[in-house]
């Protein structure tokens, strides 16, 4: 039975190589997450006990339903909802469990719609350090003479600016469309293999440049100091919800990377390398970006500002502060493509394969519709901040419309979708179909397959429950 699903689909597209496949992983895996999401959500949840226990749930949790999403999706070659159906099918189970795929898909094309609006605050951050290259040369701090204040109101001000947001929000989509819509080897896997080298590259001499510059002991103990009674509940949700988000799980997206792999990669292994090298640039992440903000004296608690607001102060007392500053946001530009061409993969992949569209079509319509959603996220912030699409809904009172789309995401669909996952994997699909895949042997196999079947599916229901109910 499970040789029966083994061969690639023909049709079905592949990555050149295994090495392009862990960049176009790490590359969907790396991104706005790391960048911007983790910082604020460590900074907001106290630091060390945080971090900790996001460490924690990486291994735990993150990594066992990591390999199962690539594993589901190797042995079915296909968009996420067929790879699905077919695993079912050649264990002889029910082919409804299909659904993992269909609400992965749909969350993705939800995710997508608002994570391209934040790719457009990035693009604004792009041009607003190039014109004070411009303005004030390379040599100098950013924002000469420019009262801090006024630095920090660029971000409230692009916010008030719908046009701006909606024209930054689609230049972005278009990009990723452009990628996308070349396919799996010439434009997916281009981006990854080119952007993810750079980003590392831009990403160690920013780090390094910090460690110098700002005040790193303090934020290496901020980060790293465990402190017990801060891990609370809330706590907790926090760090698995991020765990899940940087390693882009549980809505299809590694599913759908994970079908254009070939039989001789070793799906365990590779799992190791993304899940590491994601937490890996999520820590180094926090340990270029919390220096600087010690040093500046600014609230390490500064939320989603840490990175659009707080970072661009601290560049304003640096040598070469705007030419640091436009590489900083040019690193995370590229991180947060990889990471979109993900999201829009995704969905694409499945209306090309389900309804037979050619892939340029595919993406367009899909497009379309981030599109229509991304311009509703992008109002909410100016025209449209009174629209509470979800009112009704205790959990989503008074949210607009953008942190709806993140609420129903990463609080429902994502763990949702993991623990399907794992109840599939770890109980239904057929064991030997499983250990054909997975790569793993001994020990490491039978932890796996424990924390798929056991910890994974109880520790994410009550933390959904929890979620849900507090
Ligand atoms: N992991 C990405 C980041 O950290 C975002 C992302 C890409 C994602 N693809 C995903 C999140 C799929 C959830 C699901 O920025």
């Amino acid at each position: 039975m499970a040789a029966a699903g083994s061969g690639a689909k023909a049709g079905h597209e592949n990555w050149s190589s295994r090495s392009a496949f862990v960049l176009a992983a790490v590359g969907s895996a790396v991104g706005l997450g790391n960048m911007w999401r983790f910082p604020a959500e460590a900074g907001e949840n106290g630091g060390g006990a945080f971090v900790l226990f996001y460490i924690f749930c990486v291994m735990l949790i993150g990594l066992p339903v990591l390999l199962s999403e690539v594993l589901i999706g190797r042995h079915g070659q296909s968009s996420a909802p067929e790879s699905v159906r077919r695993v079912a099918r050649d264990s002889n189970t029910s082919t409804g469990w299909s659904i993992i795929g269909s609400l992965g898909v749909f969350a993705a094309f939800l995710i997508l719609s608002f994570y391209c609006v934040v790719g457009g605050w990035v693009l604004y951050y792009i041009g607003v350090f190039a014109s004070d290259i411009v303005q004030t040369g390379i040599t100098s701090g950013a924002f000469a003479g420019r009262d801090p204040g006024d630095i920090e109101g660029l971000l409230p001000s692009l916010f008030g600016d719908g046009g701006l947001m909606v024209g930054l929000n689609l230049g972005f989509l278009a990009l990723t469309m452009f990628f996308v819509a070349r396919g799996v080897s010439s434009g997916i896997e281009w981006v990854a293999v080119y952007l993810m080298p750079l980003f590392f590259a831009l990403f160690l001499a920013i780090t390094i440049y910090g460690s110098f510059t700002g005040n790193f002991s303090e934020a290496v103990a901020y980060l790293f100091t465990f402190d017990a009674s801060k891990l609370t509940g809330e706590v907790m949700l926090a760090a698995v919800g991020q765990a899940f988000f940087s390693l882009s799980l549980g809505v299809a997206g590694m599913i759908t990377y994970g079908s254009y792999a070939n039989r001789d990669t070793n799906l365990g292994h590779t799992s190791g390398i993304i899940a590491g090298a994601d937490t890996a640039v999520a820590l180094i992440a926090g340990l270029a970006i919390f220096p600087i903000v010690f040093a500046a004296g600014l609230s390490a608690s500064a939320g989603p500002g840490l990175m659009f607001q707080s970072l661009p102060i601290s560049f304003q007392a640096m040598p070469f502060g705007s030419l640091i500053g436009f590489a900083f946001f040019v690193m995370v530009f590229f991180a947060a493509l990889t990471s979109s061409v993900s999201l829009l993969e995704a969905p694409t992949a499945f209306v090309k394969d389900a309804i037979g569209m050619p892939r340029m079509v595919a993406t367009l319509v899909v497009g379309l519709g981030a599109a229509i959603l991304g311009v509703l996220s992008s109002l909410s912030f100016n025209e449209m901040a009174e629209f509470y699409p979800l009112n009704f809904i205790p959990l989503f009172a008074e949210t607009n419309f953008f942190d709806t789309l993140d609420g129903v995401t990463a609080k429902l669909f994502m763990p949702i979708g993991a623990i399907l996952t794992c109840i599939f994997v770890g109980w239904f699909a057929d064991a030997r179909l499983i250990d054909d895949e997975n790569g793993l042997d001994g020990v490491l196999h039978q932890t796996w397959r424990a924390l798929v079947r056991f910890v994974c599916p109880v520790v994410l229901t009550v933390i959904l429950a929890y979620g849900l109910l507090s």
